[in-house]
């Protein structure tokens, strides 16, 4: 999500100390361990780490690095669970997968996504992108991001979600739409106005539902399809929880807070275990027009730093002059049952406001379902939501409003290792009448300001959690990167669970709720990978994993044999000969061995990986390629404009992707 400029807001926080586990377990890499003996102590380590610079690192410390970073290459032990050849960096305008392995574009940017008109016609992309707003709001929309695959049978006739793992070769994808790009949208030279060009764009964000299946050996969409659906930046929404109908959701077009119109910043997502699609507003203060003078709350919320969409001078919504509660319409995460086209989305203010990443669902030990939530800026939270009910397999129904209560908490990581979830309601953790939060919706509305109050710890930026399906309760986050962690003098500089300062890279941090139970409030952390070049002795550049360099971990997932899948969102300031394109990764969770498995072509970022339930496809999007940089994917021809695509990947013999 290369379009925000991520000013940060930190706020001045000490590193919490601990006398517990040592640093030296927290970062669970042999490397480092080792790094933490030879420079002798925890606090010289975490000196190393702050200075930054190799030009700032003791010679001897420089050398322990290097030769830490030696013995770890000597000592790499070639992983079990890898079975492909991995691919080389890239820098061409083209997707690279492994030897065995091919791609298909399923869906690309203006692709009819399968709604027909009444005369049955659905309008295919004009190359010279002459498309109107009525075109678009039937096709996909640009910049894919966050993506999950439904089996076609997971319901049942009557209702029941199935337990087995349903259709591997037919079901539906929901995509998001992060947000667009004008240069590629509208034809060169049109005489377009200013509220059609608008209008259009407005048309190319938000959600696509597409029915997939394989036909004749190739995943094809399925068009026309009674699923097929186009949710926009302009589409009837509903909101419920503790903020519907609160007066900051009033509006003069929507006066009972109940109601609005679109989403917008699609960013990743989640998928309830009743089968509903949640897609995750992040950053909507992009789409628009600053105000001269933004509230506190606004500015917490982005609101004054500037707008990227340029919608608000030709539509009032988005316009300087807009109403004033119209931002308090997003940022939110929004529910949609893809099995039933003409459900209303809905969103879900339990789940609080921020920007919003994504909502990776888990089921407690007691059938509840935990959300966890994370918010994308430097120095923000992760959160976990706990619904108040169990929810139930045998009555879908019965699940439509579950997200509707229950508990929200935000994640304190201590330096021993340790971590709790703080309760955000009010009476809890410091929130009281007194410091605005009189009511949840008071909570909800301005969830940052509660997290900061209840002593959250922030991170360097929280991407995506993933789910680890070996390990009861087992978890990762991706920290996509900070590099103004040292140079910000509100930021505190290193410290456990952020431990490099600047932060170029990022890293992956792996919790286990206490007990496997995903409804605890405690928890034990580790950082499981420094991402970087593993050949680079820096320790602000040094990755902490063997094999292949990458930063910017941002898509994360991890398949049932828990290796984990990283994709990468490392925009222009990394250097193109170690990292070139961005990639997807895949990590083997005991060698900790990273093997790059695809590259993107020129301007992409990559996202939204998902496996059908047999893991024999891999769903992929390339995001906005073309972005800073010339692209022609995937059509290819010279001046052919780049197009955000889903691409279907298969190993050519029908095995299990990755092995
Ligand atoms: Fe939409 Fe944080 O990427
Ligand atoms: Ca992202």
């Amino acid at each position: 999500m290369s379009r925000y400029r991520h000013t940060g807001q930190a706020r001045a926080r000490r590193a919490r100390t601990g006398t517990g586990r040592p640093l030296s377990e927290l970062i669970s890499d042999p490397a480092r361990r080792d790094l933490v003996c030879r420079v002798g102590s925890i606090g010289a380590l975490l000196a190393l780490l702050g200075r930054g610079a190799a030009s700032a690192i003791p010679r001897s410390s420089r050398l322990a690095a290097a030769a830490v970073s030696g013995s770890a290459a000597a000592s790499a032990a070639g992983s079990s669970l890898l079975g492909f050849a991995g691919v080389p960096v890239s820098t061409d305008d083209t997707l690279v997968v492994p030897q065995g392995y091919r791609w298909s574009v399923l869906l690309a940017w203006g692709d009819p996504v399968g709604i027909a008109r009444p005369d049955g016609h659905m309008p295919e992309f004009a190359p010279d992108a002459s498309n109107g707003v009525e075109d678009q709001e039937l096709q996909a929309g640009m910049h894919h991001d966050g993506m999950h695959y439904f089996p076609i049978d997971l319901v049942d006739a009557v209702g029941r979600v199935r337990a087995s793992a349903g259709s591997s070769r037919h079901g539906l994808l929901a995509i998001n739409h992060e947000y667009f790009d004008f240069r590629y949208l509208i034809p060169e030279g049109a005489n377009w106005s200013p509220l059609q060009r608008v209008r259009k764009a407005q048309a190319a964000v938000g959600v696509s539902i597409v029915e997939v299946e394989v036909l004749r050996g190739q995943w094809q969409v399925l068009r026309p399809s009674r699923y097929a659906r186009r949710i926009h930046a302009n589409t009837p929404v509903l909101f419920s929880g503790p903020a519907a109908g609160h007066p900051s959701m009033r509006t003069e077009r929507h006066p009972d807070g109940r109601a609005g119109l679109g989403t917008v910043g699609n960013c990743a997502h989640g998928a309830t275990p009743w089968g509903t699609y949640l897609s995750c507003e992040e950053g909507c203060y992009a789409f628009f027009r600053p105000r001269p003078r933004p509230t506190n709350d606004e500015r917490r919320m982005g609101y004054g730093r500037g707008e990227y969409a340029r919608w608000g001078a030709a539509d009032p919504r988005f316009g300087p002059q807009r109403e004033p509660n119209e931002t308090n319409h997003f940022d939110w995460v929004v529910e949609i049952d893809p099995f039933d086209p003409d459900s209303p989305p809905v969103k879900r203010t339990a789940l609080g406001r921020m920007h919003h990443e994504c909502a990776t669902c888990a089921v407690c030990a007691d059938g509840r379902v935990a959300v966890y939530l994370t918010d994308d800026d430097r120095n923000e939270y992760l959160y976990k939501f706990v619904t108040a009910r169990a929810w139930q397999p045998r009555d879908r129904a019965a699940n439509r409003d579950l997200l509707d209560q229950g508990t929200l908490y935000v994640a304190r990581f201590d330096a021993d290792g340790s971590g709790r979830w703080l309760e955000l309601a009010p009476g809890r953790n410091g929130l009281t009448a007194d410091r605005g939060f009189a009511t949840q919706a008071d909570v909800c509305l301005r969830t940052r300001g509660a997290a900061d109050i209840a002593g959250a710890t922030p991170l360097d930026r929280p991407e995506w959690v993933a789910v680890d399906p070996t390990r009861p309760g087992r978890l990762m986050a991706s920290l996509t990167n900070n590099p103004s962690r040292r140079h910000d003098p509100k930021t505190p500089g290193a410290n456990a669970v952020n431990p490099r300062a600047p932060n170029p890279h990022g890293h992956l941090l792996r919790w286990t709720e206490a007990g496997g139970d995903h409804a605890a409030t405690r928890f034990e952390w580790q950082v499981f990978v420094l991402a970087g070049d593993p050949a680079d002795p820096d320790p602000i550049r040094h990755g902490s994993h063997r094999g292949d360099a990458f930063s910017s971990p941002d898509g994360l997932t991890i398949d049932a044999r828990g290796v984990v899948w990283v994709q990468t969102d490392a925009t222009g300031s990394v250097d193109a000969k170690v990292y070139g394109n961005n990639a997807m990764l895949a990590l083997d969770p005991n060698t900790r061995e990273a093997r790059r498995f695809l590259t993107g072509p020129r301007g992409c970022e990559i996202s939204g990986a998902v496996l059908t339930p047999d893991a024999r496809t891999m769903f992929v999007n390339v995001m906005h390629p073309g972005e800073r940089t010339r692209s022609n994917w995937p059509d290819g021809a010279p001046g052919a404009r780049p197009r955000s695509a889903t691409v279907a990947i298969r190993k050519e013999d029908g095995g299990v992707i990755g092995t």
